[in-house]
């Protein structure tokens, strides 16, 4: 079987602040490397929610993660349902969340997957079974104007005017090596280090997947999830991934994102997170040298803030309150308890859950 080997490992632990007793999420469990240098450092008494969208990978990653299995709670779906998951396992807030986007050496490398241009197999493409759209849809039904356009936008290819016609004429494609043939007809055969196939197939992969589109949904949730002071950790692999992310941080960590110019704040967007590595963090000439898929990862890490409003929120109906501390724990008080002394003593308190008392 084929080997997945974590990219940046020793740096995602590190931006994650992992520490014994957390609770961590990793949105793409893959073959489970994160997750178990993760369980390594969070126990004793720390917890790992593991997310999947392909069901192989959950398999590989339940016998690696089986000496953790108390500690462990693995979830076959997609993580554009991360908000949906955390709450139904009861798993939140956490104190760090972890995207390694794109796919495994699992899944590139298993035959009949149909992620590679070395292999020949069905155009499939899926992450999971379960979704309808495969690559081989897309390159025998959309029109030439849709192909080109989904080539250009998610594969950054500039000869996807050549190539979209030529798969239109080639059909009907059925397989990764008559779609290779169709590209190398359009464009020619490999000439540098990156073959001709290399971003049609990024393109398609991104469309069958709709990885982007779900990587914007799932940020934003992911915030929400997050304790003060908790991390929210992102590998990627391409430009278009690590735009996202980036201006997801940017925007994020930004008090008001009003239009240049505007002269006064009309968006009252307050930051929620502060921005770890200000510079990305890229792998080593020695980890590039031992694991050359991860040449292209992008690390970007940042830590969820209290926002203003969270800090003091007081619920009238109970009788006493949670007060969360920072991440650090809960000290449960009465109203009366919770007076100007208490705040001005306490300006990292938050007010997050309230009950009756008796
Ligand atoms: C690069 S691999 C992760 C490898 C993993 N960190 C490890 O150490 O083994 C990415 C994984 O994310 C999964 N994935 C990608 N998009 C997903 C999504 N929207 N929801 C759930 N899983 C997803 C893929 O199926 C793949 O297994």
């Amino acid at each position: 079987m084929p080997v997945h080997i974590p990219v940046l490992l020793t740096e995602t632990v590190e931006a994650l602040a992992v520490r014994p007793g957390g609770r961590y999420v990793d949105c793409t469990l893959g073959a489970g490397g994160h997750a178990a240098a993760i369980l390594e450092r969070c126990l004793p008494g720390g917890h790992l929610l593991g997310i999947d969208a392909d069901p192989a990978a959950i398999e590989v990653a339940t016998a690696r993660l089986a000496t953790y299995r108390d500690s462990v709670r693995l979830v076959n779906d997609n993580f554009a349902k991360l908000g949906e998951i955390c709450r139904e396992y009861d798993f939140a807030p956490v104190d760090g969340i972890l995207f390694d986007l794109g796919l495994s050496s699992l899944q590139l490398e298993t035959a009949g997957r149909g992620f590679s241009f070395q292999i020949d197999a069905a155009l499939d493409m899926r992450f999971s079974p379960a979704q309808q759209l495969t690559a081989a849809d897309i390159v025998n039904g959309y029109s030439e104007e849709e192909l080109a356009d989904l080539i250009w936008k998610f594969g950054e290819e500039k000869q996807s005017r050549r190539i979209a016609p030529r798969i239109v004429h080639s059909r009907p494609l059925r397989t990764t090596f008559d779609l290779v043939k169709t590209i190398e007809r359009a464009v020619g055969p490999r000439r540098g280090r990156i073959h001709p196939a290399t971003r049609t197939f990024q393109a398609l992969r991104i469309a069958v997947n709709q990885e982007l589109a779900n990587l914007e949904v799932a940020l934003g949730q992911a915030v929400e999830l997050l304790h003060p002071g908790g991390r929210l950790v992102v590998i990627s692999y391409h430009s278009l991934e690590d735009r996202i992310v980036k201006q997801f941080m940017r925007r994020e960590s930004t008090d008001c994102v009003c239009p240049p110019g505007t002269p006064v704040c009309v968006c009252g967007h307050k930051a929620s997170l502060t921005i770890i590595n200000k510079k990305i963090i890229t792998p080593s000439v020695s980890e590039v040298q031992a694991n050359p898929r991860s040449r292209s990862a992008r690390l970007r890490a940042a830590e969820r803030i209290i926002l203003a409003e969270e800090r003091f929120r007081i619920v009238s109906r109970p009788s006493y309150m949670a007060v969360d501390i920072g991440g650090f724990g809960y000290l449960f008080l009465r109203h009366e308890e919770i007076g100007p002394d208490f705040t001005r003593a306490h300006p990292e308190a938050s007010l997050t859950f309230s009950g009756r008392a008796d």
